[in-house]
């Protein structure tokens, strides 16, 4: 079967100006990287600060286009934004003057689905995601971890086929954030979404994911993907302090560390010049 979403020798370079000069000089942030995402998959993201992978979810969102490489979603390349990507994001990005309810009608508004359907199909995902009694709150009379249910809310009432989530519960207390991870793998469960999701959290990521793809720093390369093999989660209890899953922390930790190292020595070389 072919990939729901293919990284194809991706580059991405921004151009920046050379300090005190009028020059600019290209700076790559991501460079060669090839990845398959499998339809209905799991995919979670991690690497040092600044390795690109806010970058990649913008790629793969078609709000920048790669320097070089193509990302392939359904075997088409990937040439602007569309609906058939929801993407959410660290902070709320939520209408202040709108309700909950009127936040998720909003996503649903460009897709042309009537007005009475609207509102229904935005019941039933604040319902989905646990929000039922508090459709006409406004976003500064919710919590962190429920506008981060209406933002996930929104992005599924429109049905897209990837969800794209950049960090989405790295400002939620502990045990709000995770409530909402099991929440979002039964909703994943449910709607068979394909899912790419960044996370600074190890523990997170061996949660959540089924590969966990880690990046090098600065540029973001692939540097390993780890597969996790701890089945139905949603079905086990005790799984964050079991044997397997401190295995599979400690092995993406170990990764994860030569990285850090070595984004934090080019930091101080940057420093330093
Ligand atoms: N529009 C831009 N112009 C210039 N440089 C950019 C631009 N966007 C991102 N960068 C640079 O590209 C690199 C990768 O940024 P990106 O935001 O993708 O990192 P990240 O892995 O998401 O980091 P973090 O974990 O801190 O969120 C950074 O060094 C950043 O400064
Ligand atoms: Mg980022």
């Amino acid at each position: 079967m072919s990939a729901h979403i293919a990284f194809r020798g991706v580059s991405k370079r921004f151009e920046v100006k050379v300090r005190g000069s009028r020059q600019h000089t290209e700076f790559t942030a991501v460079d060669g990287i090839d990845l398959d995402v499998g339809r209905g998959e799991f995919v979670v993201l991690v690497g040092p600060s600044g390795c690109g992978k806010s970058t990649l979810l913008d790629l793969l969102g078609g709000l920048t286009a790669p320097s070089e490489g193509e990302i392939l979603l359904d075997g088409r390349p990937i040439t602007g934004p569309g609906l058939d990507r929801g993407t959410v994001f660290q902070q709320y990005a939520l209408l202040p003057w709108r309700t909950a309810q009127g936040n998720v009608e909003f996503g649903l508004e460009a897709t042309g689905v009537p007005r009475r359907r609207r509102a229904e199909r935005a019941r039933e995902f604040l319902d989905l995601v646990g929000l039922t009694g508090f459709e006409d709150r406004h976003p500064h009379q919710l919590s962190g971890g429920m506008r981060q249910r209406v933002a996930i809310a929104r992005s599924l009432a429109y049905d897209p086929q990837v969800l794209l989530m950049d960090e989405p519960f790295a400002a939620l207390d502990a045990q709000t954030r995770e409530s909402l991870q099991d929440e979002l793998l039964r909703i994943w469960q449910r709607t068979g979404k394909t899912v790419v999701f960044i996370t600074h959290s190890i523990d997170e990521a061996v949660h959540l994911g089924q590969r966990v793809v880690v990046l090098t720093s600065r540029p973001g390369r692939v540097k390993e993907v780890v597969p996790i093999d701890l089945g139905d989660r949603t079905r086990q209890d005790d799984l964050r302090s079991s044997t397997e899953f401190a295995r599979y922390r400690h092995r993406i930790w170990d990764l994860l560390h030569d990285e850090v190292s070595r984004a934090q020595l080019q930091e101080k070389e940057v420093v330093g010049a």
